[in-house]
């Protein structure tokens, strides 16, 4: 796959297993349209396919903006039925980053306001430059969050601290976002994306089955469900992963004292079933 797939996207294959994914739309500070949105939902179902590609990095193009939000020149005239439908795409591109079978890390380089913040919090996690800001100002343009924000920012800093972003539309450095919980990492603006690299290689080294299994059950896990249930899934999709390629080259790579050759995420679907 290359940039030109896309008018609004690039996508850049820098490492092995790692693919980059940029809004580029630098003059509108990287603002979601619907043109956008579509795109995401396309370049992500693509991605999601791709055996090649272990980890996503999801940011904007440009020093300024990760996503300054949705288009607001765009949402100016929507009627109540186009409302619902905008909402809508959004929402189908926030689960892709939720639920799709392999990590995306946010990487929000600068503004991550509205649309912004929701789609970085619709991520695995947040590794934020030092230069970024999030928040919830819909409520100052007379709307509510529309792409998840009601719901995920309360999981993220919890319900007391999601309520009074959401009412007051108060913007946060990205130190405050980490203190509350909504960022794993703060970096340098310089050579931040190097750095990001570094977390996404970490991951890209290990079993793509086995992460990808975590992320499943952790995505299910957040969903109302009892205790019981929750530790009979996760023990049965840890006993299915004995005998695995990647669990018997792992632990024997780890007696050999060597590093372990994973199987791509597909082909070790295929090698279980
Ligand atoms: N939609 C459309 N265009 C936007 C935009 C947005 N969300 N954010 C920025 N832009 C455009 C500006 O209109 C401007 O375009 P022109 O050069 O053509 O005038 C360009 O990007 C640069 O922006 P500024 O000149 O405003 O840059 P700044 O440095 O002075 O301010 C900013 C930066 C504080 C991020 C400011 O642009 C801003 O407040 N943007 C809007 C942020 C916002 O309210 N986002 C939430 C949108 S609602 C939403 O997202 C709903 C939802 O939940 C789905």
């Amino acid at each position: 796959m290359t940039a030109s797939n896309y008018e609004n996207l690039l996508i850049e294959h820098a490492h092995p297993g790692i693919a980059i994914l940029k809004i580029n739309r630098p003059k509108a500070l990287n603002a979601l349209n619907s043109a956008t949105l579509l795109e995401l939902r396309r370049a992500l179902l693509s991605l999601a396919q791709d055996d090649a590609v272990r980890v996503i990095v999801f940011t904007g193009e440009g020093e300024k903006a990760f996503i300054a939000g949705a288009d607001i020149s765009e949402m100016k005239d929507l009627t109540p039925g186009d409302g619902v439908g905008f909402s809508q795409v959004g929402h189908e591109v926030a689960k892709l980053l939720e639920t799709m079978p392999k990590p995306v890390i946010a990487a929000v380089n600068g503004f991550a306001l509205g649309g912004g913040t929701e789609m970085a919090i619709a991520c695995d996690f947040i590794i934020a430059s030092e230069k970024a800001i999030f928040g919830q100002p819909e409520v100052g343009l007379g709307i509510i969050p529309g792409f998840g924000g009601c719901f995920r920012l309360a999981r993220a800093v919890g319900l007391p601290r999601a309520k009074e972003l959401i009412y007051s539309g108060r913007k946060v450095k990205a130190d405050e976002a980490k203190a509350m919980g909504l960022v794993n990492h703060v970096l340098p603006a310089e050579g931040f994306m190097e750095a990001v690299l570094v977390h996404a290689k970490s991951i890209a080294l290990q079993s793509a089955s086995a992460v990808s299994k975590a992320k499943t059950l952790m995505v299910e896990f957040t969903e109302a469900m009892g205790l019981n249930t929750k530790v009979d899934a996760e023990s049965h999709a840890f006993g299915r992963l004995m005998g695995s390629f990647d669990q018997r080259e792992g632990m024997t790579a780890f007696t050999e004292k060597r590093k372990p050759e994973f199987h791509g995420l597909r082909e070790a679907d295929l090698k279980s079933n």
